[in-house]
């Protein structure tokens, strides 16, 4: 029986054109910068960011936490939403790898939080018996609550509070692509009020590894020695710099397809009297639910027997998300799935 995949966009493989521009591929040693494919991989993504400089790095995980490496120093705090992944799925890495603490705030169901919310958790410059305030980050979309958007409003509001307070803002945009094809905002224009971006390839673009951090000249090469530091320094690595740039060229415009496959799936499964859903939280590629009557596990185990594989979310709440390797029936068949195992 062939399994429906829906745990992540991260399980997609190469497509074949992909894998015909990984194998064409020119390459050198990167860690001399002398890998065409990369610097033109990185010149690429620069300009879609509108910043002066990128860097590619090997995962989502690594370009987040470089880049708050490089804007802090040990003992700092950064404000992040409860949910974020840089405090949910990255191992403890801004207390491990920089000696930093996250200050959390409540986002609201779709995980936005407002300036009102950061302002009282700026602490003052003086008080130097306290962490130093130095870091605001923002994921778009929020992986956790959901994919859900960010407005463009809030995003400016928070970044103002960052400059006028001497504050950083960094985005966890590891899906702001989703965010793009459903606003039409442009990935330049979230950036711009940012200082620092992380961006993956390797979720609903379908490249196999790679993620992008962002920012002025200083800051890239900052992030240089830190990818160095940390062992992610890589040498021949245009093979996958090209999957990247294919992605960037070819698989933008058709997450498009992914987000009306999670509405389809999500509003199948809204009239089961078995699921709590919440539709407006499905805004691009994830939908969050929760079976009623059964325990998560027992749910995955039944879905899996039946061919479906699902992923988690917050407690209690299941996560199904759609990529290029699931088809429309394919969604279809997953919600019948789901619906017989609840019946
Ligand atoms: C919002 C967000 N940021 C960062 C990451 C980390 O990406 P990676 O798995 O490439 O380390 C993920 C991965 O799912 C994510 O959803």
């Amino acid at each position: 029986m062939q399994l429906i995949d829906l745990r992540s966009d991260t399980v997609t493989k190469p497509s074949p054109g992909m894998r015909k521009a990984m194998f064409d591929a020119e390459v050198g040693d990167d860690v001399y910068k002398e890998d065409p494919t990369v610097n033109r991989l990185e010149e690429f993504a620069a300009h879609l960011l509108g910043k002066e400089a990128s860097l590619f790095v090997p995962t989502g995980v690594m370009g987040n936490q470089i880049c708050l490496n490089v804007l802090t120093k040990p003992g700092d705090e950064v404000i992040c939403e409860r949910h974020a992944h840089i405090f949910q799925y990255e191992s403890g890495s801004p207390a491990r790898l920089s000696g930093l603490q996250l200050s959390l705030v409540d986002g609201n169901k779709k995980g936005i939080f407002t300036t009102d919310q950061v302002e009282p958790l700026i602490r003052p410059a003086s008080a130097y018996y306290m962490a130093r305030t130095r870091v605001i980050e923002i994921e778009n979309t929020h992986n956790r609550a959901g994919g859900t958007i960010n407005t463009i409003e809030n995003i400016k509001s928070l970044s103002l509070l960052a400059k006028s307070n001497n504050l950083y803002i960094h985005l966890d945009g590891a899906r702001i692509w989703n965010a793009y094809v459903e606003t039409g905002i442009k990935p330049s224009e979230y950036a711009s009020h940012f200082d620092t971006v992380s961006c993956c390839l390797s979720k609903g673009l379908g490249a196999p590894i790679g993620s992008i951090i962002a920012g002025s000249n200083e800051f890239i090469k900052e992030a240089y020695s830190v990818r160095k530091a940390w062992g992610g320094g890589m040498r021949q690595v245009g093979v996958i710099a090209a999957a990247g740039f294919y992605a960037l060229m070819n698989n933008v415009e058709r997450l498009k397809e992914d987000h009306q496959k999670a509405k389809l799936l999500a509003s199948s499964l809204a009239d089961s009297k078995n699921i709590n859903i919440d539709l407006e939280l499905v805004e691009t590629n994830i939908v969050m639910f929760s079976p009623i009557g059964i325990s998560i596990e027992e749910f995955h185990s039944r879905c899996k027997t039946n061919g479906l594989s699902l992923g988690t979310g917050k407690v209690g709440e299941v996560r199904a998300v759609t990529h290029m390797d699931v088809s429309i029936n394919d969604v279809k068949e997953a919600a019948e799935i789901i619906r017989s195992v609840l019946a």
